[in-house]
């Protein structure tokens, strides 16, 4: 884990305005964040490239707006009742309260950690000779190492099928599990938490008015799918897309915005044949991955994760993962739901939820291919990715410049006009061009300070080209267009700019590439 990178990450976010702790004023509030100037602007660019990609790429998928506050038995229905929880445990000594499948998470992290410290030795002393493979699959200490590793994750998979909270305990306490801040091994027993947040419909509030905080976006969809298939004549396979907040009172609610209790989901339901499922779960996972891929980060920082166990309504369920400075960790899901929560919702509603299939002169209940994630998340990848430091030549002097390489069609200022000099009709013919660009592009204007310090700033928010107006400027009509990642100046017609920052900062330049 690369903690240190993560704290740079959090600051920067925080004195760039990116992401500020909530109510911060008042200390903040656990788990909570808000987006400043930048961050809703790239949380707005985020979203606007999968919607788009979703509803306008493809013919067959329609995207809605489903309220936060659903009917209860919305949730009875899904399962969330009963079985939206977290395994939770005390240490008796500390008074904290953990999740039971972290601790044992975080005991195999630590073999691994063991591994990885291996192999760098290992490296060190055969220097060039070093063969990565021949070591791990010969080295008895890596061996063992692994054993225990696979003989941990298929024991907590079997305690995690069979809900066995018992065998939690007993597992902890096998492994040795201390509590991190006691460093005491005195636990309570394992229960099961919900995660779902209560609230009260109305003015009288007693059993029948609770509510909840919708824990995923995805009810909204299915509760709504008889409505869409009707009024958008919708013929199977047909997609319904939806972006919204998502609450979850997460007991580990750690690691910045990777894990919140108030968050924003990007979630697709794709209705299919039963029967289809197979070929479609591996449609939308090439699809998915090809998205992510297609904004130009490190393609060997994304892996798929194979549940093992699954949720409640899957039958099949993968991850994309990112390695992010805390680890490979989850940003989207991909799972197979069949048919269970149009099934559940038919049955405790008493409406059917079914597909009248024309060719076959059938009726049956679709199954459904979920494609799910995180805006905030996906958020917390981009800034991971794009946040660079670079010792750089200046006046002489070499000096570190922190810089943002955000994908450009997504980063929050597109473009920043600056006159080279406050005086001499520069700012006068900066604005202008200001002004012409501001309908296409999110733009800034700014004469203050010397040029360096301008386009470090520009550099430390991830905006991807500065142009500046120079004394040639007023003679020929060019400026010169600063590329934020090389940080080479081109020389440029004014009336040239919008094309060429269209094709290279524009969504629709990015969803073309990655309908190709
Ligand atoms: N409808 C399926 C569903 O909600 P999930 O795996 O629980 O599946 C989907 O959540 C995505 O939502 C995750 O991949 C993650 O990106 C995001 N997510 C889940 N819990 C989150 C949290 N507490 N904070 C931020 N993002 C979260």
């Amino acid at each position: 884990m690369q903690e240190e990178l993560f704290k740079k990450i959090i600051a920067h976010a925080k004195e760039y305005g990116f992401v500020f702790p909530s109510s911060e004023i008042y200390d903040g509030l656990s788990a909570v964040y808000d987006y400043g100037q930048n961050g809703a602007a790239l949380k707005f660019n985020i979203r606007e490239y999968w919607w788009k990609a979703m509803t306008m790429l493809h013919d067959n998928i329609v995207g809605i707006d489903a309220a936060i506050f659903m009917h209860p038995t919305v949730w009875k229905a899904s399962g969330h009742v009963s079985a939206f929880n977290d395994p939770l445990i005390d240490n008796k000594d500390s008074k904290k309260r953990y999740r039971a499948d972290a601790l044992v998470e975080e005991h195999i992290q630590k073999i691994e950690s063991k591994i990885e410290k291996e192999i760098e030795k290992a490296r060190k002393r055969f220097g060039e000779a070093f063969n990565y493979e021949q070591f791990v699959n010969t080295n008895s200490k890596v061996i063992e190492y692994r054993s225990q590793i696979n003989t941990i994750k298929a024991r907590l998979a079997e305690i995690q099928n069979n809900n066995d909270l018992h065998g939690f305990k007993k597992l902890i306490e096998d492994l040795e599990i201390a509590c991190p801040v006691s460093g005491t091994r005195n636990w309570t027993d394992v229960r099961q938490f919900n995660l779902m947040f209560e609230t009260k419909l109305g003015s009288v509030s007693d059993e029948s008015s609770t509510i909840y905080l919708r824990p995923e976006t995805a009810q909204g969809i299915f509760v709504n799918y008889l409505n869409v298939l009707k009024t958008g004549r919708m013929r199977i396979p047909f997609g319904i897309a939806q972006v919204g907040k998502a609450f979850r009172n997460e007991i580990v609610a750690r690691q910045f915005i990777f894990r919140m209790r108030e968050f924003e989901q990007m979630e697709m339901q794709f209705f299919i044949k039963p029967g289809e499922e197979n070929h479609w779960f591996e449609y939308w996972k090439t699809l998915r991955m090809k998205w992510h891929k297609n904004l130009g980060i490190d393609p060997s920082k994304y892996r798929f994760h194979d549940h093992e166990k699954l949720a409640h309504y899957a039958t099949a369920a993968t991850d994309i993962e990112f390695n992010f400075p805390i680890g490979f960790k989850e940003v989207e899901g991909i799972h197979s739901r069949t048919d269970f929560d149009l099934k559940q919702h038919q049955e405790y509603s008493g409406k059917k939820l079914q597909y009248f299939d024309n060719d076959t002169n059938t009726s049956y209940v679709p199954y459904v291919i979920e494609t799910s994630i995180g805006l905030d998340r996906m958020f917390l990848l981009i800034l991971s990715a794009a946040y660079k430091e670079e010792e750089v030549a200046s006046e002489g002097k070499t000096e570190t410049r922190v810089v943002l390489q955000i994908p450009p069609a997504l980063a929050p200022i597109k473009v920043a006009v600056l006159p080279l000099v406050k005086k001499d009709g520069l700012p006068e013919k900066a604005q202008q061009i200001f002004k012409e660009l501001k309908y296409s592009f999110a733009c800034e204007y700014e004469d203050k300070d010397s040029i360096g310090r301008r386009y470090r700033r520009q550099d430390a928010i991830g905006t991807p080209y500065c142009i500046t107006v120079d004394h040639q400027t007023l003679e020929d009509n060019t400026v010169t267009l600063r590329d934020r990642d090389t940080m080479q100046q081109e020389r440029v017609n004014v009336n040239q700019l919008l094309d060429i920052l269209n094709h290279r900062v524009s969504i629709t330049t990015l969803l073309q590439k990655l309908d190709e």
